[in-house]
C-alpha cells in the first residue's frame, strides 16, 4: 500500500491496494487514521462490484438509502447512481448531483459519516479528464478562521434543511417531482457551527452553501452577511483540493470535516458514470 499526500490541505492518493479483497484490522485502521487525517482520501485502480462496494463501505458504518429512489440501483438499494447516461429514454442517475458547495446529509440530524464514490466512467476530451470534483477542509478552515471571525461564532448554531435546496434544483427542470409529503421526511435542523468532529473530536466550520439557511439568533441580514462570509472563507482557491478523475477510482470523503462541489463542464455524448454509497453518522 502507497501513500501520497496531495499538496492542498486535504487529499491522499493510495495504490497497491485491492479493496475488494477482506481487508484485517491492522490495515483497516491504517486506512481509517489517514481517513481521518486528510478528509479525502482516493484508492486507485480499483475493479469492484456492487457488492464488494458495499462491503468495503459497510467496514465504516451503516449505510444509507438516499431518498432520492428514482435514482437507487435496482437489486442495491444502499447505491446511488450518479450519472448524465440516459438508457432507453430513462435518466440511470442523479445528473446534477451537487455542483454547489455541500455536505452530503448535512441536513439530517446525525450527519453521514463519509460518502464513498466509485467511477465507472470518466467523460474525457482531448484526452484530459472533465467533471472534476472540488473539495476542501473545514477543519482546517476551522483552523484558519481570523480571531474575530471565531468570536462571533462561537457556541452558534445554523439551521441546515433540503427543501430549499430541493426547490432550487426542480426551478432549474433537472429534479423528478418530490411531494410535499416526502419533502415533510426532511425537517430542518439545527447544528453548531463551530461543530465537533463525531470520530476525532477536531473543530471544524460546519454550515455549508448548499444546504445552511441561516444562523440562528441573528437578524437575517447579519445571518446572510456573516454566512456568506464564512462560506467564502471555507471555499477559498487556495484551500481547494481538486479531484481529477480516472475510471476505478474509489474516492472517500468525510462529511464531518469536508465539502465539495461537482464541476458541471461536460454533456453527452462524454459519458460520466459514477455510483455512491453513504455511511450513516453518529
Ligand atoms: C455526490 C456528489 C459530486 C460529483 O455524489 O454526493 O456531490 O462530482 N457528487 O459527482
Ligand atoms: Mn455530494
Amino acid at each position: 500500500m502507497k501513500i501520497e499526500q496531495s499538496n492542498a490541505p486535504l487529499g491522499a492518493q493510495i495504490t497497491g491496494i485491492d479493496v475488494a479483497q477482506p481487508l484485517d484490522d491492522a490495515t483497516f485502521r491504517r486506512i481509517e487514521d489517514l481517513f481521518h487525517e486528510r478528509g479525502v482520501i482516493v484508492f486507485r485502480d480499483q475493479h469492484l462490484t456492487d457488492e464488494q462496494q458495499i462491503a468495503f463501505s459497510r467496514r465504516f458504518g451503516d449505510l444509507e438509502i438516499h431518498p432520492a429512489k428514482l435514482y437507487l440501483k435496482p437489486g442495491h438499494t444502499e447505491i446511488l447512481v450518479v450519472s448524465n447516461v440516459i438508457e432507453d429514454g430513462r435518466e440511470i442517475g442523479l445528473q446534477d448531483a451537487g455542483q454547489y458547495w455541500h455536505t452530503d446529509l448535512s441536513y439530517v440530524a446525525a450527519p453521514s459519516r463519509c460518502s464513498l464514490l466509485y467511477a465507472l466512467e470518466v467523460p474525457v476530451k482531448d484526452g484530459a479528464p472533465l467533471g472534476d470534483t472540488l473539495f476542501v477542509s473545514t477543519t482546517y478552515a476551522y483552523d484558519t478562521l481570523p480571531r474575530e471571525l471565531r468570536e462571533r461564532i462561537e457556541g452558534r448554531t445554523a439551521v441546515h434543511g433540503y427543501a430549499q435546496r430541493y426547490r432550487m434544483q426542480q426551478a432549474k427542470g433537472t429534479r423528478a417531482a418530490m411531494s410535499d409529503e416526502e419533502l415533510k421526511k426532511v425537517p430542518e435542523v439545527a447544528h453548531r457551527v463551530d461543530r465537533s468532529h463525531p470520530w476525532t473530536g477536531r473543530k471544524t466550520l460546519f454550515v455549508n452553501e448548499g444546504f445552511t439557511t441561516s444562523i440562528e439568533g441573528l437578524p437575517k441580514e447579519e445571518s446572510d452577511a456573516l454566512l456568506r462570509t464564512l462560506f467564502d472563507h471555507i471555499t477559498r482557491p487556495e484551500a481547494v483540493y481538486r479531484h481529477q478523475w480516472r475510471m476505478g477510482d474509489l474516492l472517500m470523503w468525510d462529511n464531518g470535516s469536508t465539502q465539495h462541489r461537482a464541476v458541471a463542464d461536460y454533456a453527452l455524448p462524454l459519458r460520466r458514470r459514477m455510483q455512491r454509497t453513504t455511511v450513516r453518522g453518529r
